[in-house]
């Protein structure tokens, strides 16, 4: 970390906005002004640029660690989504371009997803899901996850999505933690020219999730129906999506929900075993959400607005649908690869759709730059006109490029942190006004506050430390779902006295202009391309692996996905160890977690070093994977155990 904090001290290269761009920007330096001058009004103002139903009589009540936001305010995401485009100016404004890997194409209007998550929420309400009902939505990035996850907003029924990616039993954890009742899936999607079978991994996850009692199935492969390899379709429980479509009405009555009712659930990964659900809630996730994509997007009327994220996860759910939505904005979608079926897919996509905005991760810009400039020259990028990038630090290296080769030196970068519980853009540039320096996501954003601070809670000017954010905001998670105790301990409790203090488990740099450099977790939480993956999850696998006694996961640098995840294993039987159980046990974890939770290196060992009371020492196995020195080896119980563990690392990389 010290290699890395210097290098980034020594990130000398600023890049102030155009006069050109400053001059047309949503937010301005009055924006900062307004929201330092009065907190709790700059978010009222924002909120309000929502449509209430009813509004609310208080805009924060605060009992350190429990916030509510707009208390007595009533309205209902859908409507702020759809309703108020459909019956306007809007309405024949495209809301969805969409784009499915073999190349099929939608374009879906404001009036038409309109009358589509109308259908849609009818259908739900036919199956006997009612508000504050639990819906899981597994599905491809086609626009019924969109149109899904509407309609159950429409109905007050909290949506739980689970990324495609994931397996049976990682889907069946997340029905079965909160009692989902209907699930929303497809016979299949499409990802690098591969089918993938959801029905069949949603049949898998079925046998085990009691709570169940429908599951509607979106019909992907064209002329599918009645294919019975992709969806066997199970009687009384299973209905295709069209079916029920046809049959319902278009017109569907909004629920009335106050600012305080879950919208979503959404897993992420934690320092335990088990993915926790973050609450977020209606009033104060959609003002969150809202108010930033126009801020740091600089969102307006002509943009065709592209972030690449899956909807899985939580970048899809606040800028694909929910934040572009409720202002009205034109957003791309993409089901696939970025390389299928050539390597420049993404820019051929911003050149035929005209993006104008582009959102996407650091894992995938280091790809681009890897398979060369030549793929983003073949194309016409000039309407590109802002860049964005989220969910790892991005190097300076991959931002200069990003910057040239797809901005073409003319579009701001904006580097975006955020997590899954803060449901929105925290620290980042605003566009029209911030400079930029290459690697910095650079301060927090109006209305929020960001610090940093060693352990004790003592405040660090400048150098390193412990990001902290220290004022409630709006799109905060309200809690773990089912387990408050767990949200208390895990964000709340890192600074004793200090209930106010959010820890989001990232350490950070500030430098002498108080710009923040995210330098990631400091926890047991890796990052892997862009994604959260607990070591504890990934440890909990492999044990379930008969021939495995014991496991310890960290994390190791990865030149394109950040972080790659290294496995040391002690077998119950030392005489079994060999190459191809080595792959077993990664298929092994990809089957029960998911393929983006494979391990890269898997290591046997006959012992893993410990503490003498027991803990195993994961400083030193970081240091084992990354090659470096051993730091302190005191405090082992044996310290031969990573002589020879290092002895094979090296083995193995040679
Ligand atoms: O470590 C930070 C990293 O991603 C974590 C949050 O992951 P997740 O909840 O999956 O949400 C990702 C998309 C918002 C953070 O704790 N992270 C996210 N954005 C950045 C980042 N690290 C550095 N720079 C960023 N811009």
């Amino acid at each position: 970390m010290t290699e890395q904090l210097d290098t980034l001290l020594n990130e000398a290269r600023r890049f102030p906005p155009s006069p050109e761009f400053a001059a047309r920007a949503q937010a301005t330096a009055a924006t900062y002004a307004e929201a330092r001058a009065d907190r709790l009004r700059f978010w009222a103002d924002r909120a309000a640029e929502l449509e209430w139903s009813t509004p609310w009589h208080t805009v924060l009540e605060w009992d350190p660690p429990h916030a509510k936001w707009f208390t007595g305010g009533t309205l209902n995401a859908s409507v702020n989504c759809l309703d108020r485009h459909a019956r306007g100016a809007k309405r024949n404004q495209a809301a969805l371009l969409w784009e499915g890997e073999p190349g099929d194409r939608r374009v879906i209007t404001y009036w038409e997803l309109f009358r589509e998550v109308g259908r849609a929420a009818n259908a739900l309400r036919a199956l006997g899901v009612q508000r504050g009902d639990r819906v899981a939505i597994y599905l491809p990035m086609i626009p019924e996850a969109a149109i899904a996850m509407l309609a159950c907003a429409r109905i007050g029924a909290i949506h739980s999505v689970v990324f495609g990616g994931f397996s049976p039993e990682s889907l069946s954890d997340r029905i079965n933690d909160s009692k989902v009742k209907v699930l929303i899936t497809a016979d299949a999607g499409y990802r690098r020219g591969q089918v993938i079978p959801l029905k069949r991994n949603s049949d898998k996850a079925l046998e085990t999730t009691p709570s169940i009692e429908h599951v509607v199935v979106v019909q992907r492969r064209p002329g599918s129906s009645g294919d019975e390899a992709f969806a066997e379709m199970r009687e009384g429980r299973d209905h295709w999506w069209h079916r029920l479509m046809q049959d319902a009405p278009l017109s569907c009555e909004p629920e009335t929900m106050d600012a305080e009712d879950v919208l979503f659930i959404l897993y992420t990964s934690g320092t335990t075993g088990k993915p926790k659900g973050i609450v977020h809630t209606t009033g104060g996730y959609l003002t969150g959400v809202a108010a930033t994509t126009r801020m740091v997007f600089d969102l307006k009327d002509e943009d065709v607005f592209w972030c690449t994220a899956d909807i899985g996860w939580v970048t899809g759910h606040s800028y694909l649908v929910y934040g572009p939505l409720a202002n009205g904005a034109t957003c791309m979608m993409y089901e696939g690869a970025p390389d299928w079926p050539e390597k420049d897919r993404f820019w051929d996509i911003c050149e035929r759709h005209g993006v104008t905005i582009l959102y996407t991760a650091p894992t995938a810009i280091r790809a681009f730059m890897k398979w060369g400039d030549e793929y983003p020259a073949k194309h016409d990028l000039s309407r590109l006109r802002l860049l964005g990038s989220v969910g790892e630090p991005i190097n300076p290296e991959a931002w200069m490029w990003y910057r040239e080769h797809i901005g073409g030196n003319r579009c701001p970068i904006v580097d975006t942190w955020w997590q899954t519980e803060t449901g929105a853009i925290v620290i980042s540039p605003l566009p029209g006004i911030t400079s930029t320096k290459p690697g910095s996501a650079t301060k927090a954003l109006p209305g929020h506050s960001a610090d940093l601070l060693d352990s004790l809670g003592k405040r660090i000017d400048v150098g390193g430390g412990l990001l902290a954010l220290t004022k409630p905001f709006p799109s905060m998670l309200r809690t773990i779902w089912g387990d408050d105790a767990r949200y208390v301990e895990t964000y709340f409790s890192k600074w004793p006295g200090r209930p106010d203090l959010y820890f989001p488990g990232d350490g950070a740099k500030r430098d002498s202009d108080g710009y923040f450099w995210i330098l990631g977790r400091v926890d047991d939480v890796l990052n892997v391309a862009g994604h959260r993956i607990g070591t504890m999850e990934v440890e909990s696998a492999l044990v379930e692996h008969p021939a495995v006694a014991e496991a310890a996961v960290v994390g190791k640098s990865h030149e394109l996905k950040g972080q790659a995840i290294a496995a040391f294993v002690t077998l119950r039987d030392k005489s079994k160890q060999s190459p191809a159980l080595r792959d077993e046990l990664k298929e092994f974890v990809a089957k029960k977690i998911g393929a983006l939770a494979r391990p890269d290196d898997i290591l046997f060992s006959a012992d893993l070093p410990k503490t003498r009371s027991g803990k195993i020492m994961r400083r030193l196995l970081r240091d084992i994977a990354e090659g470096r020195a051993l730091g302190d080896v005191t405090t082992l119980a044996d310290p031969n155990v990573v002589a020879s563990l290092r002895d094979q690392y090296e083995d193995k990389e040679g």
